[in-house]
């Protein structure tokens, strides 16, 4: 008892420390700080522009630039300059989220519900889920801590891993889809939104869990949203459940009015003016011109890190070469500059060395997607670089199907983006776009995913989980009706609702597959036709990775060489099994894959995947057959799910999808290109130069009408047309859901 009153007694002192500490900060902070960093109030003649920083092109790289002295300018920092090593006991008690520890956990004790504010980097993540570990929170149950991105949920387990001390896996693990790093022993796991999604939906409960840390809820993803609807039942029949909503953005307010009233923690922040810049006019080519401000930023600013945002992993690739040859060209007088790609198809190793910092003399430029905005924390980034894009997935109309799209971001996103300059000290966020287009071009807040996404997926989920009455599920931002009413038509398409928009026994069976509908009614419809083990292998393949092949920059005809060799003439699904099977042949070793330019891990990947597909059908009792060569009924399964990617060669030039008659083309990797298939279905469609299908097979047409009677008719069934030319002949029926006068209507209703 003694020893405990000695420990609370250092506690108080050390908090009325603290206390003294923040007040003097804040004081420190009226003074010297006084100007808001993201109020661009500044008066006109002083304010400072983005592109004066740069050179005229003509200039030449070096001209008219003084090269700084390195070593002189990092000392004339000071403190800031220094790197120090601290303990990792030091660096946990340095985070803002430390000196509100025990605030936090006398709150979870006392309320249910609770919301947590505070700047990115504070420490919601790492921290707070390990106060509740100490605090023996995880006696009666794992502390689950969801996060709307896979990146984010490795490198934070691993990071709390090395804090705890333990592997991923042990006390701290994670799960990702189809990668499970837990064991008995977990106690803080962390996973992305969607398996905790898929948690519930198979235990409505969540009785393994005695704490749920719904992470990075200001980035709305509908996993998110959607769970902020089932937890508030779940609430009721498990009063000991304790849930935490965290938020980087001052939407607080907002998720305490839903969550009935509780009580908002908001952890001081601890963050340096930002002196924002913009471009003086509207960029032709954000690229070259982020670039380029990297270049001078690392030429004539001071020391202290770069962060530059772009909007995807080619982009970032290629910047990231582009910056290689430029520093290469500026020889050895200058000072070194390191860097880093980070998105989130990297893999972890490459992810975890953008945390590592520069060696002394060197600075870094980290290029991330907006995973950096709120997802990782970076410290000691003094420079951001803001081209105001993010690509983000919005329902296309037009195609029937969600598109990746690169979109401005929104007024929220760019002081956010801002606001990783100011966590070390004072810092300058570079805007690659006028004031103007700030203040009138971007929306305030971005819109949650939930209001324009295909929402198929999360309406099936639903429906397994019992909720039939969509209208009025507890929503924070309820998506349009007619979002709603376009997935439950695709839904009754592929015969997962009947007419009543009730889950059919094949919907019900589909929800069980952590993959789009179609793809999972593709798989089970294979087992009726007899080829699912040759379907598990293409699924699997699809969903474990993004390719397979391998094609290095200088051994580019080598590697399509290869590649060609398992092309099947009726397509990408079957040249992918084709691989697959190849490669279990020569018993999945890796000089295989060299030989092959195929790349081994990924082919473990899909491996592992597959198991974990033959898990869900032999739980379900579903046969795993093989049809041998006879892989036409590969094709018709797909067609089952995939009839409204579908597209018919078209006379001029490429194809044209058969649902609005849109141009799609072949791309020169497909197997088909240079083939004549008529018709065709793609798994998605990716955009470049043009509009691109992605995995593409040769079909015949009445394999369409077959897969989906409600959905296709024959066009001319009375005219004189032969069979066959009426099979081809095939166009969409009239949306029956979601018909224009339809859902016109039921809106006015509304
Ligand atoms: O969640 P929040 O943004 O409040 O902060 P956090 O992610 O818990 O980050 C707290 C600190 O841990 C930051 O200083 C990060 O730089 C650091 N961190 C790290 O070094 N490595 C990671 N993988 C994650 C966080
Ligand atoms: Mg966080």
């Amino acid at each position: 008892a003694a020893m405990q009153g000695d420990v609370l007694a250092k506690e108080r002192r050390d908090l009325r420390q603290q206390e003294a500490q923040d007040k003097a900060a804040k004081e420190a902070a009226k003074t010297d700080l006084g100007q808001e960093w993201n109020d661009p109030m500044v008066a006109p003649g002083e304010r400072r522009f983005a592109s004066d920083l740069r050179q005229p092109k003509d200039a030449g790289p070096r001209a008219a630039i003084e090269m700084p002295e390195w070593k002189k300018i990092a000392t004339g920092r000071g403190e800031l300059g220094k790197k120090t090593v601290l303990s990792i006991k030091e660096q946990r008690e340095s985070l803002p989220a430390f000196r509100m520890r025990k605030q936090f956990l006398d709150a979870v004790r006392q309320y249910q519900l609770m919301v947590v504010v505070g700047d990115t980097g504070s420490g919601k993540t790492t921290q707070l889920t390990q106060y509740l570990a100490e605090d023996g929170f995880a006696n009666a149950g794992i502390i689950g801590c969801t996060q709307p991105r896979r990146v984010a949920a490795m490198s934070v387990a691993a990071r709390v891993a090395d804090e705890v001390g333990c592997r991923v896996g042990e006390e701290v693990g994670y799960t990702i889809r189809f990668e499970d790093k837990t064991s008995n022993s977990t106690r803080i796991k962390y996973m992305t939104d969607g398996i905790m999604q898929r948690e519930i939906l198979l235990d409505p409960e969540l009785s393994r869990y005695s704490v749920i840390m719904l992470d990075e809820a200001h980035e709305r993803t509908i996993a998110t949203d959607v769970l902020f609807g089932l937890l508030k039942k779940t609430l009721k029949r498990r009063p000991d459940l304790k849930i935490i909503i965290t938020s980087a953005t001052l939407d607080a307010e907002k998720f305490s009015t839903y969550f009935l009233e509780c009580p908002i923690l908001s952890i001081p922040g601890r963050t340096f003016p930002v002196e924002i810049m913009y471009s003086r006019e509207p960029e032709s080519d954000y690229l070259d011109a982020a670039l380029t401000t990297v270049m001078q930023i690392h030429l004539t600013e001071p020391p202290g890190d770069i962060l530059l945002f772009l909007t995807g992993k080619e982009e970032i690739d290629t910047s990231c070469e582009i910056l290689f040859e430029r520093m290469k060209a500026l020889g050895p007088s200058v000072p070194e500059l390191m860097i880093l790609p980070i998105y989130g198809a990297l893999p972890s190793e490459i992810a975890s060395r953008i945390f590592e910092p520069a060696p002394d003399g060197t600075r870094k430029v980290v290029i991330a997607t907006n995973i950096a905005e709120t997802s990782i924390t970076i410290d000691g980034i003094y420079f951001v670089v803001d081209p105001g894009f993010v690509k983000q997935t919005a329902y296309d109309a037009k195609l029937g199907m969600d598109r990746l799209q690169v979109t401005p971001i929104s007024q929220a996103q760019a002081k956010q983006r801002a606001g990783r300059a100011g966590r070390t000290g004072p810092g300058k966020c570079f805007r690659l776009y006028t004031e103007a287009a700030f203040q009138s071009e971007m929306l305030p807040t971005t819109i949650p995913e939930i209001q324009r996404q295909n929402l198929a997926n999360t309406i099936l989920m639903l429906k397994a989980m019992g909720v039939n009455d969509l209208i009025n599920f507890d929503f924070m931002d309820p998506p349009p009706t007619n979002t709603m009413l376009t997935a439950l038509e695709e839904l009754y398409a592929l015969s997962a609702l009947d007419e009543e928009g009730l889950l059919t026994r094949l919907g019900r069976r589909m929800a069980d597959f952590p993959m789009e509908p179609a793809l999972a009614k593709s798989l089970i419809m294979s087992i009726d036709l007899g080829c699912s083990d040759e379907m598990l292998s293409i699924v699997a393949m699809i969903s474990a990775v993004q390719t397979v092949f391998h094609r290095p920059k200088d051994k580019q005809q080598q590697a399509d060489q290869k590649k060609a060799k398992f092309h099947d003439p009726a397509g990408d699904h079957l040249t992918l099994l084709n691989v697959y099977q190849g490669w279990k042949r020569a018993g999945a070793t890796d000089p295989w894959c060299f030989e092959n330019f195929i790349q081994p891990k990924s082919m473990r990947r899909a491996e592992d995947v597959r198991k974990q597909l033959v898990q869900i059908l032999e739980r379900h009792k579903l046969r795993i057959l093989s049809c041998g060569r006879d892989t036409t009924r590969v094709r018709q399964a797909l067609c089952s799910g995939f009839f409204r990617n579908s597209a018919r060669k078209d006379p001029t030039e490429g194809y044209k999808t058969l649902v609005e008659g849109t141009p799609v083309y072949l791309h020169p990797s497909s197997a088909l290109f240079g083939k004549a298939a008529e018709h065709v279905i793609y798994h998605s469609l990716v955009e470049t130069t043009r509009e691109y299908m992605h995995n593409v097979t040769a079909i015949e047409p009445k394999w369409l009408v077959e897969a989906a009677p409600t959905f296709f008719k024959v066009a001319g069934k009375e005219g004189g047309l032969s069979k066959r030319k009426r099979a081809e002949r095939i166009q969409p029926l009239h949306n029956r859901f979601a018909g224009e006068d339809d859902w016109r209507l039921s809106a006015q209703r509304k």
